[in-house]
């Protein structure tokens, strides 16, 4: 059921395993303010320590993912303000702390922070509806939650420039098509279709999904030969784990493994 405890966003777990956010301001499109991200940092964070969730999946309403922080709410703070409280985006990190995998289900407009928070994301699925946009040009700033290193991790230099120095937004096509999203599909499947992933994610070993999210992350913060030699040692220590000899002595077998993440 739903738990009735947060205002911005709902919570609800889905066939025991998958816990489900749904950012829940609709009437502002989930235009991101400090309470709403402070809930859903309080509901990852409830998430990520319960042992019977497997995966998560982060989605918003039919009209909009996010339209972007609250810009009613930063219009007047001055650089001091900014500064010193680290705004807008202080309370922004805690969904990178998550270790178990995030999946953002988006449809329509994912702008601004809208767009950054979908991209600290693990991968995203779009809906065909799906408007994906650094706007923030518009508005006399740029990105601030990671949109002009994230963008440019995602679809490359050329159109993470045209985005953030143009402001225009991209279709779920184009999205696809430059790496931004891993799946796009009709709006009316996109929950079956990311809770669809999420299932297959949650009948894995909880310790391998870990440690692969853990390790891909790592291809962003590391060189090369640094990188493969941390996802060396991450593999390595699976060697460790009665899931790994389940899943093998399963595939020999050739019966289906019941991982105990151990
Ligand atoms: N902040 C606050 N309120 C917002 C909002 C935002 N980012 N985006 C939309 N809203 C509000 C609108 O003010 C409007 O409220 P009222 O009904 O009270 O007037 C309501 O949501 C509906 O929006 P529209 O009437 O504008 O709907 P539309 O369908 O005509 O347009 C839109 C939709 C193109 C998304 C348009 O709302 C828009 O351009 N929004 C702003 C997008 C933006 O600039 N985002 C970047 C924010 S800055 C940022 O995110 C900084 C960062 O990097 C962290």
């Amino acid at each position: 059921g739903e738990t009735m405890e947060y205002e911005t966003i709902t919570l609800r777990v889905e066939a025991g395993k998958v816990g489900v956010v749904t950012l829940n301001r609709p009437k502002q499109l989930n235009a991101l303010n400090d309470q709403l991200m402070n809930e859903l940092g309080d509901a990852l964070k409830k998430l990520d320590r319960d042992d019977s969730i497997g995966c998560i999946v982060l989605t918003g309403s039919e009209k909009a993912f996010a339209a972007g922080a609250d810009i009613g709410a930063m219009a007047k703070y001055s650089f001091a303000d900014v500064y010193k409280g680290d705004y807008i985006t202080r309370n922004w990190e805690q969904i990178r702390s998550v270790r178990k995998p995030v999946i953002a289900a988006v449809s329509g407009f994912a702008l601004g922070g809208g767009c950054e928070l979908a991209m600290m994301c693990d991968f995203i699925i779009a809906a065909d509806n799906a408007k994906f946009g650094q706007p923030e040009i518009k508005l006399g700033v740029i990105p601030g939650a990671g949109g002009t290193q994230r963008l440019p991790r995602a679809v490359g230099k050329a159109k993470a420039m045209d985005m953030a120095l143009t402001g225009r937004m991209m279709d779920a096509t184009e999205a696809e098509r430059s790496g931004l999203v891993s799946r796009v599909v009709p709006l009316d499947k996109l929950m079956e279709e990311a809770l669809g992933a999420a299932l297959s994610i949650c009948e894995f070993s909880q310790i391998a999904v870990m440690a692969a999210k853990e390790s891909v992350n790592r291809a962003f913060e590391s060189g090369l030969s640094d990188g493969v030699m941390f996802e060396r040692r991450l593999f390595h220590g699976l060697f460790a784990t009665a899931d790994q000899k389940e899943g093998m002595d399963a595939f020999m077998n050739k019966r289906k493994a019941g991982f105990t993440n151990t």
